[in-house]
């Protein structure tokens, strides 16, 4: 474990997750709301931050069912209610182990190195296509170099979605996070169910279809990969995101 991060751990027993990618409809809602209701349903007091002002993240909360694993929503695009501090708007309950973030599109740079600097982990979903590809490298290079990831020790981890096996989407996507040494954390199937979920307030692991099960595995992997310390960027990689960029 990077000793920064173990600072950051040592004053905050919450894992903080952040899912973000300045390319629209690239699946950050999906994947925030799906690893939120995971943790839930795995029983870990989990919350759920909406730093987007279309508040999809907000909205999947409301249509969630009240039997359910419940998540402390925050609805953080929004100025506190008069009286209310900042702070209090964003406390999460004291039995809290994630904390989830979805982002909007087109996150202002200036508030990158905030937000860097606030959390553990950032996922980057990512779409197979070309544009989303070169979209999400120049993301990459800002949280490195505008964001001071590495000195931040900020964990990033990409998860594909949508992915079909084996095109030659996938597999340019793929050379090119192996060069820069970004694990790919999970991939996210191509399916309705995530549709379905989302407007039923669901992850896909809690949709009654048999086959939704088989996406189980991928919020299993993830969150064992959030549990165990990987990621963190070395020398190295800033030297080739500095050449790349150059
Ligand atoms: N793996 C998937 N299979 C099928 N549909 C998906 C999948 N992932 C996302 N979608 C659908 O694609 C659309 C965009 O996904 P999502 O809202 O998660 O993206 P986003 O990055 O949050 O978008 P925005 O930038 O607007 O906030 C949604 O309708 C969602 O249900
Ligand atoms: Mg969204």
């Amino acid at each position: 474990m990077h000793k920064r991060t173990e600072n950051k751990r040592a004053h905050c027993i919450v894992l903080k997750v952040t899912v973000m990618n300045t390319k629209g409809g690239c699946g950050k809602t999906t994947v925030a709301t799906n690893l939120a209701s995971y943790c839930a349903s795995r029983g870990y007091g989990t919350a759920l931050f909406d730093y987007d002002r279309q508040a999809s993240g907000m909205r999947w909360l409301k249509a969630r069912p009240s039997n359910l694993p419940p998540i402390h929503g925050v609805a953080a695009f929004e100025p506190p209610r008069l009286g209310i501090t900042r702070t209090w708007q964003m406390r999460v309950p004291q039995d809290t182990r994630y904390s989830i973030t979805d982002t909007p599109a087109g996150y202002a740079l200036i508030d990158i190195e905030d937000r860097v600097a606030e959390t553990d982990v950032i996922l980057i979903p990512v779409l197979p296509s070309s544009i989303d590809i070169h979209s999400t490298a120049d993301f990459i290079r800002d949280l490195l170099l505008i964001g001071k990831a590495r000195a931040h020790n900020t964990r990033l981890a990409i998860v594909t979605n949508r992915t079909r096996i084996r095109t030659r989407a996938v597999e340019k996507l793929e050379r090119f996070l192996n060069k820069l040494d970004i694990p790919v954390i999970a991939r996210i199937r191509d399916t309705q169910h995530y549709v379905s979920a989302y407007e039923q307030g669901l992850g896909v692991h809690e949709l009654n279809e048999r086959d939704a099960q088989k996406d189980c595995e991928t919020w299993t992997e993830l969150l064992n990969w959030l549990d165990n310390d990987h990621g963190g960027f070395t020398d190295f990689e800033y030297t080739l995101l500095q050449d790349l960029t150059a």
